[in-house]
Formats: C-alpha cells, sequence, structure tokens
C-alpha cells in the first residue's frame, strides 16, 4: 500500500545493509518514521511497546527477532531460548507464537543465520498472499450489496499496517475500490490506544478511501438508523469453535449488529486461528498500562509531541486490550479460503 504515492511494506530486510526496517507506528499519523531493528531486543521492544502492531506483523516481527538474534549468536539453543523470550512480549495475538514456531521448525542447524532469514522472508511473502486473497473473497460480499453507496464499519486497525501489505478486514475495501465500487468506511477511533483514528484513517486517506472516523459509542446508532451495510474486523486469535480475540470494544459492535441484523464479518488469516484453543474464555487477554487511558499523546499544531492528562491523577484505570465476541455473533470469516462459517473453520484449517 502507498504511503504520499510511495509503494511500502510494514517491515522488510535491506539486502545490502543487512539490517530490518519498520515504519514506527507510535508515530504515526504525524511522523513517517522509519526504524532500524538491530538486535533481538529491538525487535521485542518494537512488539511490546507497539512500534510495530496487529497480529499478522506482530509474527512478522517475531521472526525478524529471531534473525537479529541469529547475527548476535548463531547458535541452536540460544536460539531456542529467544524463541521462548519472543512469546511473551504479547500474549493474545496468536501470530506471534506461530511464526516463532515456524522459524524453529525450518531452521537449519548448519545455516542458522540464512535459514532464519529465508523463513522470515517466506512468512512475509505468505502473509502478503494471504491477505491479499482475503480481499478478494471479501469483495464477492460487497458485491452482494446493492447499493450506489456501501458503507463498511472496522474496529481498531486491521489494515496494511497490521499486516505487510493490503490487510485482513481492509483488504475487502481495497478490492471494492479497484472495482469501482463506491465505498465508504466507518472508522472507529479505537480508545484507548487510537488504532482506528490514528492508523486506519491514515491508511485509507493514503488510499484515497472515502472515510469518516466516528467515536467508538457511534456505531449502535448508525446500525439502528441503516447506515451501515456490513461490518468487517480483524482479530488476533479465533479459538476452535469460533470465538474471536480482537481489539476491545469488538464484542460491543457484534452485539449491535446482531440487534439490527447488520452482517458482522470476521476477516481471519489461516495463521490467526488457534486450534489448540478450544474457547474463547481460554486466550489469554493482554492488560496493558493505565496510562494509555490516563494519557492521550499528540502533536500540537508546532509539531511538537504533548502528553496530556485526562482524568484525575489519583483514580486509576483499568485497560484491558482485547474482548472475545462469541462465534455465534459472527456472520462468516472471511479467510484466504473463501467464507466460512465458525463451526466450518476446524474442518477448514485442519
Ligand atoms: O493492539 P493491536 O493494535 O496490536 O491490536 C490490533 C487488532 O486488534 C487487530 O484488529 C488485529 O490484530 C487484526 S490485524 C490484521
Amino acid at each position: 500500500m502507498k504511503i504520499n504515492g510511495k509503494h511500502y511494506l510494514t517491515i522488510w530486510h535491506d539486502d545490502n545493509e543487512n539490517n530490518v526496517h519498520i515504519i514506527d507506528q507510535t508515530k504515526l499519523p504525524f511522523k513517517f518514521e522509519i526504524k532500524k531493528l538491530e538486535t533481538f531486543e529491538d525487535g521485542y521492544n518494537a512488539i511490546k511497546d507497539m512500534l510495530v502492531r496487529g497480529a499478522p506483523l506482530i509474527g512478522a516481527t517475531a521472526a525478524y527477532s529471531l534473525y537479529l538474534a541469529s547475527k548476535q549468536n548463531e547458535d541452536f539453543a540460544f536460539i531456542q531460548n529467544k524463541v521462548n523470550e519472543i512469546k511473551t512480549a504479547r500474549p493474545t495475538a496468536v501470530n506471534l507464537s506461530w511464526a516463532a514456531e515456524r522459524v524453529l521448525k525450518n531452521l537449519d542447524k548448519n545455516n542458522i543465520k540464512s535459514s532464519i532469514l529465508n523463513e522470515c522472508k517466506k512468512i512475509c511473502k505468505d502473509d502478503i498472499k494471504i491477505s491479499e486473497s482475503i480481499g478478494d473473497h471479501g469483495l464477492k460480499l460487497i458485491k452482494k450489496i446493492k447499493k450506489d453507496k456501501i458503507n463498511i464499519l472496522t474496529h481498531c486497525n486491521a489494515g496494511w499496517l497490521a499486516t505487510i501489505d493490503w490487510g485482513t478486514a481492509t483488504a475487502p475495501i481495497y478490492k471494492a475500490r479497484d472495482a469501482n465500487i463506491n465505498v465508504h468506511t466507518w472508522v472507529d477511533e479505537t480508545r484507548p490506544r487510537n488504532q482506528g483514528s490514528s492508523l486506519t484513517s491514515y491508511e485509507l486517506l493514503n488510499e484515497n478511501i472515502d472515510h469518516k472516523v466516528i467515536a467508538d459509542n457511534t456505531g449502535g446508532l448508525l446500525m439502528q438508523k441503516g447506515m451501515v451495510d456490513m461490518c468487517i474486523v480483524g482479530t488476533d486469535r479465533v479459538s476452535r469453535n469460533g470465538d474471536v480475540a480482537n481489539k476491545i470494544g469488538t464484542y460491543l459492535k457484534a452485539l449491535a449488529a446482531k440487534d439490527n441484523n447488520v452482517p458482522f464479518y470476521v476477516a481471519l488469516p489461516s495463521t490467526t486461528y488457534d486450534k489448540n484453543i478450544s474457547r474463547g474464555e481460554d486466550i489469554p487477554i493482554e492488560e496493558r498500562s493505565d496510562d494509555e487511558l490516563k494519557f492521550i499523546t499528540g502533536y500540537d499544531d508546532d509539531g511538537k509531541v504533548k502528553k496530556i492528562k485526562i482524568y484525575p491523577e489519583k483514580s486509576k484505570g483499568f485497560n484491558l486490550g482485547f474482548d472475545i465476541t462469541p462465534a455465534e455473533l459472527v456472520t462468516g470469516f472471511i479467510t484466504e479460503k473463501g467464507i466460512f462459517k465458525p463451526q466450518e473453520l476446524i474442518e477448514v484449517f485442519k
């Protein structure tokens, strides 16, 4: 996808410099900054501090962190330890452990560094293909809506910034734009970190997709008024039965969608389906610092970063990053293999 007309991926290896690069997403939408990751710790911290975020991108960064570890020490036991360590960077998105395990499984003990680098590149290449296929299948759903203008609501950022390219929830929107369909996107701001208002708006703007940012509490009313034709959200982990962990607030949108007969779709790459967890209540939910609630950071008119407090110093907050949407609220999963009901996933991804 493009930023100021130039095509970027969210993470890449510079073969000349032999370094890994990311876009620092904590600076968006006000500053586009590319950051070099040079050590395993750089990769670990980029995930933990959310310079990169979004399930598929977290996975790819975990893989590249292992490559950076192999540049520090090309020893199998060392890499095995780093696999366990990287899994602790963030708990909810299953792509993290999936990617780390994939690297370990495909590691050539006689050629550790180059086999890991090879696998990192494959993980990224596969992810782009998966996202694009999700876009193609999602487009079929959008085409079924016979209206002059189609309104899609999305939550958080499950866009290309959360993957390597295309995005999951946004890929059908980009495909619809390419098919000359008039799509408009309602972008939930997604408190507390505002991935919707800072990131989804930024990428849609750069891709010339018509959109409006809405407060998190607005979606229900829009659905009652018939102003939402479908919801498409991403996911960090789907349990075997089809329960969906995604950014906090997703569940409330699914409830409102059910109450108003609005189709509620989850864009699900196979890498985010966790066969090993039977129900959503067993998915670990990340709890983050309540500073994310207490403070808002932004750039003032002079381009200076300002962090301001928005509630009393002595009040404590409780900041859970994700919620669980029960399978019965999901109309369908848009996957790289097609569109499926929750109960079909186990067969599709066996
Ligand atoms: O905390 P984040 O920003 O990593 O959360 C991201 C989400 O919840 C996304 O919707 C999810 O990872 C899907 S990304 C294709």
